[in-house]
């Protein structure tokens, strides 16, 4: 991530400007599906009509104190109930995330988030909603990790993201790769020190092989988050090899980013689920989309002084 863009992307003038501007809204609408449940649920079922599984995020705004975490849940359950109703949205999954529940705050708020977390995993299973954790940077990954340990052991089924950026994640992949566990692998969205993780794109991309490689050679359930087309291409060449069953793997990538290619894995038969992004955390998250991939700078800039 380039951390320059973040940071500009921090300033309190910038994010007013953006957030009161039509033409920013309009740009941020290909990557965010609204701020809200009812402006969600137009765009899972024309992303399902497409033959496209679906994963929602929610973007809360940042976490200070346990009554926002408690406002999250309730948003939480709401998206669970609306996708559990929903005929059109079938095999859904939420993306979950402990920070929007409060478990940054100390042990007592980490408590009240697992808590909430088992609440929304109970709802998710009753509604046929499959639940994947994401994970956040490095300084959490202990305990999102032991979190999602106890989660799972009333829930089984829960996911977990793991990234190919951090060292650790190879013994990770070692340890929690077991037979029916739900591992999603990424490459990372955060850049960390270098004790501690990758930093060059290639030895990142490195890593994602290695992982991709050792992951795919055991018995978990194998989430592929990547838009990226050579390490598509070679989880492609991996699960040719390993003749992995059709419903052990799927591929997973951001709304708004290669749909074409979403698309083309759909169409040969492969899973393919969309991660949609909504609600009023918008402006970090596409911030953030920015810092990874620059090239859209210039638009957002030019949105930005644009009069509507
Ligand atoms: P890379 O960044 O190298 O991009 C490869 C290609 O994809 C680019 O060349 C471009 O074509 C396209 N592309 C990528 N980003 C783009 C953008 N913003 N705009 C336009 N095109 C773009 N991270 C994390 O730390 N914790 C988490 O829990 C998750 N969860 C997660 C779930 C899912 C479903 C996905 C797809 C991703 C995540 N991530 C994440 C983010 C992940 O770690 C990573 O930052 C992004 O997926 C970008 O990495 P790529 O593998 O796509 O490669």
């Amino acid at each position: 991530m380039n951390g320059r863009i973040a940071r500009l992307a921090q300033k309190p003038v910038l994010r007013k400007v953006a957030s009161s501007s039509s033409a920013v809204s309009e740009l941020v609408a290909r990557y965010v599906a609204g701020h809200d449940v009812g402006e969600l649920m137009p765009v899972l079922q024309s992303l399902t009509s497409k033959g496209l599984l679906v994963s929602v995020a929610y973007l809360g705004d940042r976490v200070s104190d346990l009554e926002q975490a408690a406002a999250n849940e309730r948003v939480y359950l709401d998206i669970v109930r609306r996708l559990g109703e929903d005929e059109l949205v079938s095999g859904a999954e939420l993306s979950l995330r402990f920070s929007r529940l409060g478990q940054r705050l100390g042990a007592e708020a980490n408590q009240f988030a697992l808590d909430s977390a088992r609440r929304i995993c109970r709802a998710a299973n009753n509604a046929g909603v499959h639940v994947t954790v994401d994970m956040s940077d490095s300084a959490s990954a202990d305990a999102v990790l032991q979190n999602w340990g106890k989660l799972q052991q009333d829930f089984p089924a829960t996911g977990i993201t793991l990234q190919s950026a951090l060292y650790r994640t190879h013994q990770d992949l070692h340890d929690l790769a077991l037979p029916k566990h739900r591992i999603r692998i990424c490459k990372g969205g955060y850049r960390e020190d270098k004790k501690i993780a990758f930093r060059d794109p290639h030895e990142i991309d490195l890593a994602f092989v290695r992982d991709l490689r050792s992951l795919l050679g055991t018995q978990a359930e194998a989430l592929i988050a990547t838009h990226d087309p050579r390490m598509i291409a070679v989880a492609e060449e991996l699960i040719r090899r390993t003749g992995r069953a059709p419903d052990s793997f799927e591929f997973q990538m951001l709304y708004g980013i290669r749909p074409w290619e979403q698309r083309r894995l759909a169409d040969i038969g492969y899973r393919s689920r969309v991660l949609v992004p909504f609600g009023p955390g918008w402006y970090d998250y596409y911030t953030e989309r920015l810092a990874e991939r620059p090239a859209g700078l210039a638009l957002f800039a030019r949105s930005l002084i644009r009069k509507r």
